[in-house]
């Protein structure tokens, strides 16, 4: 890659968890991408202009991005430094991966900016130190795919497996509430029972084998969880009604998007998944609730520049 002076970068939202791979299996979706400008300066260090979109600390080391282009800089061992200016469409709080989007926009770009050919391993744990200031945690399932895009198995050892992606429509809403993932994840228990374990051991190992042998329709089906949703459901805005309305205007299957309150839902053609977002706004609407309606497919770009 040509080292640049400035770049303008995107990185898409993503689904972590898909519900049946808690922790480990994350998508990126088409939209809504996050766009992330950067500049180079002759201070060294990160600065951040501008935050559109959002409320965020312009501090670089209390912000997603600018921890990880920080950690980029110096992985890089360049004098120079980074003026960011960030702008926010995968919301806080949302459940599509909005830390995620930050952090891997920011790592790529810092990385393409510097003409660095930083290989998908070694900018994974960069990307991961911007995450872990939102979220505490290092789980790479939203990451990943923001990054590498397509649909991506993340194992305990930070190993990236891409997988042949599902042929589905998915249709993403998000109320306007906010979970943080911390609160969503002090719900959860610190064991569960050997069937429990069992059960999502094989529910897991068939979806994959489905996403190998191409049956987006019983890779659908495979989407299940008894380890972490039944825990998160009375956190999320109206979640059974949601869900009746997906399933009712033709979901195949679905769930809570990451630790929420986005939740998705698979369909195999464009009319129905526009169908289930509607089924779904009324829903809201009636609840008086704001909500964005996300339709596309399993995206199989991560982080990319955007060309002028
Ligand atoms: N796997 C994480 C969780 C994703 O569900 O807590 C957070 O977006």
């Amino acid at each position: 890659m040509t080292p640049r002076e400035h770049i303008s970068v995107a990185a898409p939202a993503t689904v972590a968890n898909l519900t049946v791979g808690f922790d480990c299996l994350g998508l990126a979706l088409e939209r809504p991408l996050e766009r992330l400008d950067l500049k180079r300066t002759d201070t060294s260090g990160v600065t951040i202009k501008e935050i559109i979109g959002a409320q965020l600390p312009l501090e670089p080391a209390r912000n997603v991005s600018g921890v990880a282009a920080q950690t980029v800089l110096k992985t890089l061992g360049v004098q120079w430094g980074v003026e960011l200016t960030i702008h926010k469409a995968v919301l806080p709080g949302s459940g599509i991966g909005s830390s995620a989007a930050s952090a891997a926009s920011a790592a790529f770009g810092v990385a393409a900016l510097a003409g660095a050919d930083l290989k998908p391993h070694e900018l994974l744990p960069l990307a991961l130190d911007g995450e872990q200031v939102a979220s505490g945690a290092r789980h790479a399932d939203n990451v990943a795919p923001a990054l590498f895009g397509g649909l991506c198995l993340c194992t305990p050892d930070g190993r990236i497996d891409h997988l042949p992606a599902p042929d589905w429509h998915l249709t993403v809403v998000h109320p306007q509430t906010v979970i943080k993932t911390a609160q969503a994840r002090a719900v959860l228990p610190s064991d569960v029972l050997m069937k429990d374990a069992l059960h999502q051991m094989a529910q897991l190992g068939h979806f994959v084998h489905c996403c190998h042998t191409g049956d987006s329709t019983e890779a659908a089906l495979a989407l299940h969880d008894v380890l972490a949703e039944p825990h998160r459901i009375p956190l999320q805005p109206h979640f059974k009604e949601v869900q009746a309305a997906a399933m009712n205007a033709g979901a195949r299957a679905g769930g809570i998007s990451g630790s929420g309150p986005s939740s998705y839902w698979i369909s195999f053609d464009l009319g129905t998944a526009n169908a289930i977002g509607q089924a779904i706004s009324t829903v809201f609407l009636q609840h008086g609730l704001d909500h964005n309606v996300h339709v596309g497919r399993i995206a199989e770009r991560g982080a990319h520049i955007i060309e002028a």
